[in-house]
């Protein structure tokens, strides 16, 4: 059990004697289902919230501050710091991901080593904005010596899925850039930050990076609302980020860093290769039990092979392996939300009312923190699974007979991030894709919806993402292009 009884403000890990709120995981340690106690954190309070962010606004001093004026040089020596400690307690995290969040062994250490070369990649691409920076441009006999610099101070919220590799992926090309940040760790994947504390303290200076716990309502709103903040930077859901974005009283001002829902779908054209299909679909459907952004969320198949997908998808479903994060070869574990089976299942239930069917065996039985995915078809627009973004086991495949079935349905779509594009004919393939490319960020070609390599540009149209994330872009997104003029006759 891990008592975590300080949190980080200012440069100090202060201790916490008030009120504490336990942290449980859904995996169970007995036979007889009972939740694991996995440690407590500090329930904070405004008071708290508050001088988290004076530390962060008087880190940042209007810019004016050690941090935001430092050299690149030092601020990447204080990153390498960072990450050269947090690279020690790689087990402890990875531990942490596996009992907090239900990710399998071989998910959690990818993300943990994803991080860490998030962070790397970071400092190389920063050394290489610095380098074109030092590059004068001249136009019309004006000289410009180009700089970017910071915004202020980024309040950042990550979410439960990726709570170490998605939330570093804000907080740490924000620092980078010299702003100083409050962080407010996931509700799920909170614990894993504890290792992780005195790497921060001790490689930043004091102010730049506060960590705080406790309820959004009672730490993040009271924050927001001074209209301090001059970014918020969140990945999770769009319900959170509104409130959050309209509580600030100079909305207009805030710059918003967000990824939110998305509903990627998997078009499979009748000349698709069918094992490689129903392969990537198996992965994007289900991989961490379907709770990524980036998961493949309703699956479209051209109706000739329709069945003989529907076949051979639900066997695939039906078997893979259920167990804990550690197991072999474990492909489904527990749901960290334990609300999620009891949602999932009124997906499951409205859709057969509507007239679907579960195709697979196994699908939509129960355990104590599990519902196993149920392979829904024919689903049709009226559903909650074809409208909602079910982020969970539940999978709901269409038939169509013409493309613009599923182009249309996309373009009416609230979200716009990826899509999964399954087919061979070359001539079929490239104009789709034309159409594609302006209904989502991200087309795939016969392989599943996914957020890596992180070199590339992660975001999303509509309601799917404000702003972009990449090592390039993210360093741009937390920074503003300046520049000193002369005249050059
Ligand atoms: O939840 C969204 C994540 O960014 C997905 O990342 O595609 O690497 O799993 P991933």
């Amino acid at each position: 059990e891990i008592k975590q009884d300080t949190y980080l403000i200012n440069g100090e890990l202060r201790p916490w004697t008030g009120e504490s709120s336990e942290v449980y995981s859904s995996i169970s340690s007995t036979k007889d289902y009972k939740p694991t106690l996995l440690g407590t954190i500090p329930t904070l309070g405004e008071t708290e919230a508050l001088e988290a962010l004076d530390a962060a606004v008087n880190a940042y001093d209007k810019g004016q501050g050690l941090w935001p004026t430092m050299k690149v040089k030092d601020r990447i020596i204080c990153m390498e710091k960072f990450v050269i400690q947090m690279k020690t307690k790689r087990d402890e995290v990875v531990k942490l991901l596996m009992w907090e969040i239900g990710k399998s062994l071989p998910d959690s250490e990818k993300e943990f080593d994803r991080t860490v070369d998030y962070i790397y990649n970071t400092i190389e691409e920063y050394k290489q904005l610095d380098r074109d920076n030092a590059k004068f441009e001249k136009h019309d006999g004006v000289r410009a010596h180009i700089r970017r610099g910071p915004l202020g101070v980024v309040l950042c919220l990550g979410p439960y899925n990726y709570p170490l590799n998605e939330t570093f992926a804000l907080l740490i090309p924000a620092l980078i850039m010299g702003n100083t940040a409050i962080f407010k760790p996931a509700k799920f994947g909170v614990l894993l930050i504890s290792p992780l504390l005195e790497a921060f303290r001790s490689s930043f200076p004091k102010g730049v990076v506060n960590i705080i716990y406790g309820r959004g309502r009672t730490v993040a709103s009271p924050i927001m609302k001074t209209g301090k903040v001059d970014v918020l930077a969140l990945i999770g859901n769009s319900k959170s980020a509104n409130a959050l974005q309209n509580q600030h009283p100079k909305s207009n001002r805030l710059r918003l860093v967000l990824g939110l829902e998305a509903k990627n779908p998997a078009i499979v054209l009748k000349d698709a290769d069918l094992d490689l299909a129903i392969d990537e679909c198996i992965s994007g459907t289900t991989s961490f039990n379907g709770q990524r952004c980036t998961a493949l969320k309703i699956v479209y198949v051209h109706e000739d092979i329709v069945e003989e997908f529907n076949k051979r998808f639900s066997a695939k479903v039906d078997a893979l392996k259920f167990g804990n994060p550690w197991d072999d070869g474990v492909k489904l574990t527990p749901l960290p939300e334990p609300d999620k089976p009891a949602y999932i299942q009124e997906l499951i239930d409205d859709a057969l009312e509507k007239g679907a069917k579960i195709l697979n065996e196994k699908g939509g039985k129960t355990t104590d923190n599990y519902i196993y995915p149920a392979v829904l078809y024919p689903v049709t627009k009226d559903m909650r699974v074809f409208q909602e973004e079910q982020f969970g086991p539940v999978i709901p495949v269409l038939s169509f007979s013409d493309i613009d079935k599923p182009l249309d349905d996309m373009a009416a779509s609230n979200y716009g991030q990826q899509v999964s594009l399954f087919g061979s004919d070359v001539k079929t393939l490239a104009p789709l894709i034309d159409a594609l490319v302006n209904l989502v960020c991200r087309v795939n070609l016969n392989s599943s919806c996914q957020r890596g390599p992180d070199v590339y540009p992660f975001t999303g149209r509509k309601d799917s993402a404000v702003g972009t994330l990449s090592v390039y872009d993210a360093l741009r997104s937390f920074s503003i292009r300046t520049f000193v003029a002369s005249k050059d006759n």
